[in-house]
């Protein structure tokens, strides 16, 4: 059984386009319905803040792989200089069960996660009529969001104009890839990286919404920390995206709060599995368009299995005896 952590993942780097190959190619095994994957459960003790998730999950077609994500979050870590998110990955090998590897790495998730958006970006990007030049916005700039400023860098490039994060703790900009930081406003507020984005990305840990203004017109929001939007966002837009339904409409998530108060039904978002890039050319383009992901195992498990993969041919990882 091979063994990675972090620092072995970041040997392999990341390749932000093969990582969204990856999601899309779970995502059209979604729509075939090759995969399982049972809803997962939140255990909870103690501090209500604090959750360790179970994500199991079957991804079908070539990847052929089965495994688990165990991923605990508890967010006064970061009080005690340790990182809010740890999270283990178990593969295993389809046909037997038999475990193929363990990833000690929070990483291989926050790359699936940055990849999740990575996929949808590229889609939004078929879209007709989008600017040349692209103002991004950001709140939160934990891991998540930098891992997503690595993506976003990567995938618009050039057509970067302009980049406002902004982070309750404040930000260094030490911490920003170097290649961006002559692009980079650090706000003093979410409204200064929300108004006038084309691209807007909340990696925070709010435990309720706020953003209550409306966002510019046919902009991008990806939604990932979830709980930031006050339910009046559906006064702006209709072009509601999720991951999956049943996953995201629980837990106090911002998709929750629009279901239980404003109405909104599932027949009136699009998940991720039918988000062909001609269901994002027909949303219109006069609204925002909003991604809220839930994080779904097979994409844990089909990240996983790519860099499981991507491993072997280079050497990298520790075998561990049975
Ligand atoms: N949807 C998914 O698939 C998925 C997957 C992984 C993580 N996440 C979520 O992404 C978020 C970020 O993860 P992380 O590991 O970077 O967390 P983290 O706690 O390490 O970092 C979060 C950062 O956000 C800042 N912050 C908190 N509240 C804020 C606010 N209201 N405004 C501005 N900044 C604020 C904090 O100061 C911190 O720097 C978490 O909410 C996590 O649950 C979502």
């Amino acid at each position: 059984m091979r063994y990675f952590n972090d620092e072995m993942i970041d040997s392999l780097g990341v390749d932000w386009h093969a990582a969204a190959d990856v999601i899309d190619e779970a995502a059209q095994l979604l729509a075939a319905k090759e995969f399982a994957q049972p809803i997962k459960p939140y255990l909870r003790y103690g501090d209500s803040r604090n959750r360790i998730i179970a994500m199991p999950a079957y991804v079908g077609g070539e990847v052929d792989t089965a495994g688990i994500k165990w991923v605990a979050s508890f967010p006064g870590n970061l009080e005690q200089g340790l990182q809010r998110a740890h999270s283990m990955t178990i593969l295993n090998e389809a046909a037997t069960g038999r475990p193929l590897a363990v990833f000690n790495a929070a990483r291989i998730s926050g790359i699936r996660t940055a990849g999740v958006s990575a996929s949808v970006l590229r889609r939004y990007l078929s879209r007709d009529g989008l600017p040349d030049s692209w103002k991004v916005g950001m709140v939160g700039y934990g891991p998540i969001g930098r891992l997503h400023l690595r993506m976003i860098g990567e995938l618009l490039g050039d057509r970067i104009s302009s980049i406002v994060l902004y982070d309750l703790r404040g930000i260094s900009l030490e911490d920003v890839p170097e290649a961006l930081r002559d692009q980079v406003t650090v706000a003093a507020s979410w409204q200064e990286a929300y108004k006038d984005a084309d691209l807007f990305v909340t990696c925070t840990v709010s435990s309720e919404g706020y953003i209550d203004l409306a966002p510019k017109a046919g902009s991008l929001l990806l939604n990932v920390s979830l709980r930031d939007f006050t339910p009046d966002i559906l006064d702006h837009t209709s072009s509601i995206l999720v991951d999956d339904w049943e996953e995201v409409c629980r837990e106090g998530t911002d998709i929750e709060r629009m279901h239980l108060e404003r109405g909104l039904q599932e027949s009136e978002t699009l998940p991720i599995s039918d988000l062909t890039t001609e269901a994002m050319q027909a949303l219109p383009s006069t609204e925002a368009v909003m991604f809220n992901p839930m994080g779904m195992a097979v994409f844990d498990i089909a990240m996983a299995a790519y860099y499981y993969r991507l491993a072997e041919t280079q050497d990298v990882g520790l075998t561990l005896p049975d």
